[in-house]
């Protein structure tokens, strides 16, 4: 059977406790530069319909350097920009590739395009889900506090494809997350149901909030994330002036726990979401968790290619 990762939930709790763990082994190996090329002779074909730098080079970085090769598609020079159905374009490519990974609108398309591809599906964001991102999170969060326990999130800002994919992997390792948003910018009531659900085994206490205080008290983990998520430009003067009130600046953290760590997943917009002395300050680890993706889009990788 083909297994696909296109949201934090096609790994179960188990499975993703090791892709964690065996990303930080990975780092470790990359580190010292011992030999590792387990992908020679594999392919990965890359799909952007939009815009991206963290995705598109630790992907391409981390399969190159497990001895693999890559190809990179916009959507604007294949024949998916002129119209072909992604369902034919799945079909060619997942031919011709080992596996696949793409950056999309709507998590429909991703979902059609795995039903139709006979490779493993990765996915690198969707306007619903960015779990490649949220596990790198999870993978941070490890390696800084040594384990998931006693953790408290808090996510301050839009209710976006970040808040949905933080709900679930924090509710599936039994992190407690607080998402503080204005009430018309909250996560998807889906997602809050799945996590909800995944929480009563896990014991992760859920809070969503309009009130950015609550959500940062105590919190070992401050995360936030652009207010305009790509594909949402038009929304851009609205969505600013609503969101203001959700800046995380040094008043707002100091409700924090005083060990905490600031986290954003990038492209960052200082003195928007974030002030810049909160971001550039000593709290934040926002490089170091960049800089993961490589990491733990590797165990990715290994666990749907079965190479482990
Ligand atoms: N965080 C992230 O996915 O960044 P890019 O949009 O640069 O890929
Ligand atoms: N929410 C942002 C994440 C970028 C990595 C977006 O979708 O644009």
């Amino acid at each position: 059977m083909i297994h696909h990762y296109l949201s934090p939930t096609d790994f179960d709790i188990q499975t993703t406790l090791k892709v964690i763990d065996f990303g930080l082994q990975i780092k470790e190996k990359i580190k010292k530069r011992q030999e590792f090329k387990p992908f020679k002779d594999f392919i990965l074909a890359m799909i952007f319909e939009k815009s991206s730098t963290r995705t598109r080079v630790s992907f391409e970085a981390g399969f190159k350097k497990l001895g693999g090769q890559t190809i990179f598609l916009s959507s604007k020079d294949i024949q998916l920009g002129r119209g072909e159905t992604i369902e034919d374009t799945a079909k060619v490519i997942s031919s011709y590739c080992d596996i696949i990974m793409i950056r999309t609108f709507e998590h429909q398309r991703l979902i059609d395009f795995s039903l139709n591809s006979s490779s493993p599906v990765i996915n690198g964001l969707s306007d619903l889900l960015h779990p490649c991102q949220s596990l790198t999170d999870m993978l941070t969060i490890k390696e800084h506090f040594g384990s998931f326990h006693n953790i408290k999130l808090a996510y301050v800002g839009d209710g976006n494809n970040m808040a949905n994919s933080l709900l679930l992997h924090c509710a599936m390792l039994g992190i407690d997350i607080s998402i503080a948003c204005p009430k018309d910018y909250s996560p998807s009531g889906l997602i809050v149901k799945e996590a909800i659900e995944i929480s009563k085994e896990t014991n992760s206490n859920i809070i969503i909030t309009d009130d950015p205080i609550e959500a940062l008290s105590g919190a070992n983990v401050v995360y936030t994330d652009v207010w305009t998520s790509m594909g949402q430009e038009d929304q851009k003067e609205k969505k600013h002036s609503i969101l203001k009130k959700f800046q995380i600046d040094q008043k707002l953290c100091s409700f924090a726990d005083s060990n905490f760590i600031f986290m954003h997943c990038l492209p960052a917009h200082r003195n928007e979401e974030v002030t810049a002395d909160i971001i550039d300050g000593k709290h934040s680890v926002v490089f170091n968790q960049a800089e993961n993706r490589l990491y733990t889009q590797m165990a990715i990788i290994f666990n749907l290619i079965n190479k482990e």
